[in-house]
């Protein structure tokens, strides 16, 4: 097992890129699967779960090749395609069950294991497959997988989510644009990886109103093209380095990325204090000084992301004074609050609210990475822990975080990855 070992004390400086959303490109190469052919994906990021999906994608029988250097990954979809996705990696990622919708509507039947993934609270599929039935899919539950299946194609309908779900739009957004007629998909979630989803599909030549707004309108097409596509800005990395930066009383300028994807988190960034300025590329994010605290309240975008919601507690942690964050989207996001409190932290926590009390220094220990978004809000605690900190589990921040320690020690940051024995 794999631990990354953060000394504290380190003022982050300098300047990153930022790659392609992890949450956004899952998706697109699960879309390849609409098109037979050559796809080409470029700013893709060099993460395991990219990895993860590629291999998902050639056990369909698609021929997948990633360039790290140029961060360009190419699928090669066949005319016959398989149906199945397996449990070793359905488990290792739940964004494995993207394939569903693009299967469905492309093969007519789908069996995908029943995920497993982040550890972060229930996170069921009833829209996912509520939605697909009300298209004509027939679903079935046998030895671990969900079988779904529509042998005559499937049907435009009116669909309403009970959530702005990010899963359940995409899957019945991809396999709504190959279906016979009109799908209505009202109270959409509307991520920017979601219009990202939408701009590459209508490149491929799929008919979608709406897009960016709640409610998609998409009129099924016979069949769709290949295309070449750039993978949106991650900001959720973004976010991530805007917060190492007032965190550490540093300076972080980061390119590829839009501060529209980001508002409200940075205009808590800079209530908390810190200076944000846009530039031609990206944004900058300076602070001097000690945070100040900041109430956060999660939500389905433009709402405070969830993805973030942990390195936000580790800024309150260390802030001038108390603040409460409310997670709205995955309840045992908070698993990672008795872990901060092994470092120092003044956290407590009741049903879906942390009230956080700011100290002045937290102090390095060993603590564990449940996520990969609590692994990176650790990190950030440790960056300004006294001593040394161990994360251990760190290949849950390898899921959503490319060159991690080189760019954090190209900042200045202390850290180093270290093999640990496993446990038990
Ligand atoms: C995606 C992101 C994740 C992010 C989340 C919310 C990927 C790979 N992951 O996850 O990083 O934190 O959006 O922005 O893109 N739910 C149901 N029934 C369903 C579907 C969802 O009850 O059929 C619930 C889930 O249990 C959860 C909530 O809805 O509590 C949000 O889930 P959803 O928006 O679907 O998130 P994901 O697509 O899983």
């Amino acid at each position: 097992m794999q631990a990354f070992v953060v000394t504290g004390g380190t003022r982050l400086e300098g300047r990153v890129t930022v790659p392609g959303a992890k949450n956004s490109v899952l998706k697109l190469m699960a879309a390849s699967l609409l098109a037979v052919g050559r796809t080409r994906l470029t700013h893709v990021p060099d993460i395991l779960d990219v990895s993860i999906m590629a291999e998902l994608l050639r056990r369909l029988g698609c021929i997948v090749e990633y360039d790290a250097v140029a961060s360009v990954l190419v699928v090669d979809v066949p005319e016959e395609l398989g149906h199945q996705a397996d449990y070793d990696l359905v488990r290792r990622m739940r964004a494995s069950i993207a394939v569903l919708g693009p299967l469905v509507s492309r093969v007519g039947l789908a069996d995908v294991a029943l995920p497993g993934g982040d550890a972060i609270g229930s996170r069921g599929l009833d829209m996912h497959v509520g939605g697909l039935t009300r298209m004509g899919a027939e679903f079935t539950s046998e030895h671990g997988f969900l079988t779904a299946s529509a042998p005559g194609g499937l049907t435009g309908a009116q669909i309403w989510l009970d959530f702005p779900s990010v899963g359940a739009t995409e899957n019945i957004l991809m396999a709504a644009v190959l279906a016979k007629g009109r799908t209505v998909i009202d109270n959409a979630a509307r991520e920017p990886e979601i219009v990202d989803l939408c701009e590459m599909l209508q490149q491929m030549g799929a008919g979608i109103e709406g897009v960016g707004s709640s409610t998609l309108a998409i009129e099924g097409v016979e069949q769709l093209a290949p295309v070449e596509h750039a993978t949106v800005p991650d900001r959720i990395v973004a976010g991530t380095w805007a917060t190492m930066a007032a965190i550490t009383g540093g300076d972080i300028t980061v390119d590829y990325a839009h501060t529209k994807h980001l508002e409200i988190a940075l205009d808590k960034l800079v209530t908390a204090g810190a200076m944000i300025e846009a530039t031609a590329t990206g944004f900058r994010t300076s602070m001097q000084g000690r945070p100040r605290a900041v109430d956060v309240v999660t939500l389905p975008y433009p709402g405070f992301p969830t993805d973030l919601q942990p390195q936000f507690i580790a800024l309150n942690s260390v802030a001038e004074g108390v603040s409460m964050v409310t997670e709205n989207l995955f309840e045992a996001r908070f698993r990672f609050v008795q872990e901060l409190t092994r470092l120092g932290a003044d956290v407590h926590t009741d049903g879906h609210h942390a009230f956080i009390k700011g100290r002045r220094r937290l102090s390095g220990a060993p603590v564990e990475a449940t996520d990969v978004r609590a692994g990176v809000g650790l990190v950030l605690a440790g960056l300004v822990a006294e001593g040394q900190t161990t994360v251990i589990d760190v290949h849950h921040i390898d899921r959503g975080y490319a060159d991690f320690t080189e760019l954090l020690t190209s900042l200045g940051g202390e850290i180093e990855r270290v093999d640990v024995p496993s446990r038990g």
